[in-house]
């Protein structure tokens, strides 16, 4: 079921929304933990708190991922511009802050519109208002909706020619092997024949660079998990004591990826909609996991359903990859 309110109202731009529907979350986060291995579906962190507390991480020293990203988006912008070509219609997955999108909005040419899809409403608000002002010429349509569930593109008034997916931040590792199997198929309808990717993948590196990006110095990692716990009591009635969990993430080097929980300091119950969850101490709820790549594995993945990379960028020590994918 699908939540359709249509058009919120705003006072300069409408926003379309698709958010799934409360009821439909709440079966999600029940089946999640009543699992034997317990889980949080990661969407649910970014929250206004959560999306606050995430533009934080990423100025954290220890957070390599997003000034990397930067600078490589700011060294070869116009070469990334130039791939994706005249006209095109530019879709973001999970808009955060926007600079990376300024970056390649400057240097892009005639694009026919830009439509930024975020799960998290003030976020979205936020920065597709920002982008409207900066680029009065550009329609800038946002959608608000879960990317990986069911949405329309918005009609535009020029016919594009060609859509471009762009999904910075290493989302994409977020996803399991399988999820962005699926993901990139789901990509591949989005953007239509002729569609193209540009997608921000983070690369494998030593254990303790990872490491420390995930579970900073000053804590500010370990609030952002934690407040997926105070949303679920905010926003499904459940009792959940924060103070009661702790954060831990490590790297899991069979799998090539960061994973992350939340671990019960002691046994404990937890109630969510008349529901009990019991907890023993030390039992963890997984929130996240991050998968790092390197190039091969990368494309081996994305040549399984279809998509070609047709340009890698990198920064100098090799720790991050921009990179442009094509399909027929
Ligand atoms: N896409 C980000 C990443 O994989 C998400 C992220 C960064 C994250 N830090 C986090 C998710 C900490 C959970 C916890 O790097």
């Amino acid at each position: 079921m699908i939540d359709l309110d249509g058009l919120a109202e705003a006072e300069c731009l409408p926003l379309r929304d698709w958010t799934p529907a409360r009821e439909r979350m709440l079966q999600e986060v029940l089946e999640g933990l009543q699992r034997t291995e317990k889980s949080i579906p990661s969407k649910l962190l970014y929250d206004a708190r959560g999306s606050e507390l995430f533009e934080r991480i990423c100025e954290l020293d220890e957070y390599y991922l997003t000034r990397t990203e930067l600078a490589i988006m700011e060294d070869h912008a116009p070469e990334m511009a130039a791939q994706l070509g005249p006209g095109c219609l530019l879709i973001e997955y999970g808009s955060g802050s926007g600079r990376k999108t300024r970056l390649l909005l400057d240097q892009l040419e005639d694009p026919c519109a830009y439509v930024p899809i975020d799960i998290s409403r003030e976020a979205l608000r936020q920065s597709a208002e920002t982008l409207a002002l900066l680029y009065p010429t550009l329609p800038v349509l946002p959608v608000c909706a879960d990317y990986t569930g069911r949405y329309e593109i918005p009609k535009t008034e020029t016919d594009a020619l060609r859509r471009v997916v762009y999904f910075p931040g290493s989302t994409i590792g977020n996803f399991t092997p399988e999820e962005a199997l699926e993901f990139l198929k789901h990509v591949t309808e989005v953007g239509g024949p002729g569609g193209g990717l540009l997608v921000g993948v983070d690369l494998e590196k030593d254990r303790a660079r990872l490491e420390a990006a995930y579970d900073d110095a000053s804590g500010v990692t370990a609030a952002f998990e934690l407040n997926v716990l105070a949303r679920i009591n905010r926003e499904f009635g459940a009792d959940f004591r924060p103070e009661r969990f702790d954060y831990e993430s490590r790297y899991n080097d069979l799998m090539r990826r960061i994973e992350m929980y939340l671990v019960s300091r002691r046994t404990q119950q937890v109630r969510i909609d008349g529901v009990e969850i019991p907890f023993e101490c030390g039992e963890r709820i997984q929130t996240e996991y991050a998968y790092k790549y390197n190039l091969e594995t990368f494309a081996r993945l994305a040549e399984l359903v279809g998509l070609q990379v047709e340009r890698v960028w990198k920064d100098r020590e090799d720790l991050f990859s921009v990179q442009y994918l094509t399909w027929e």
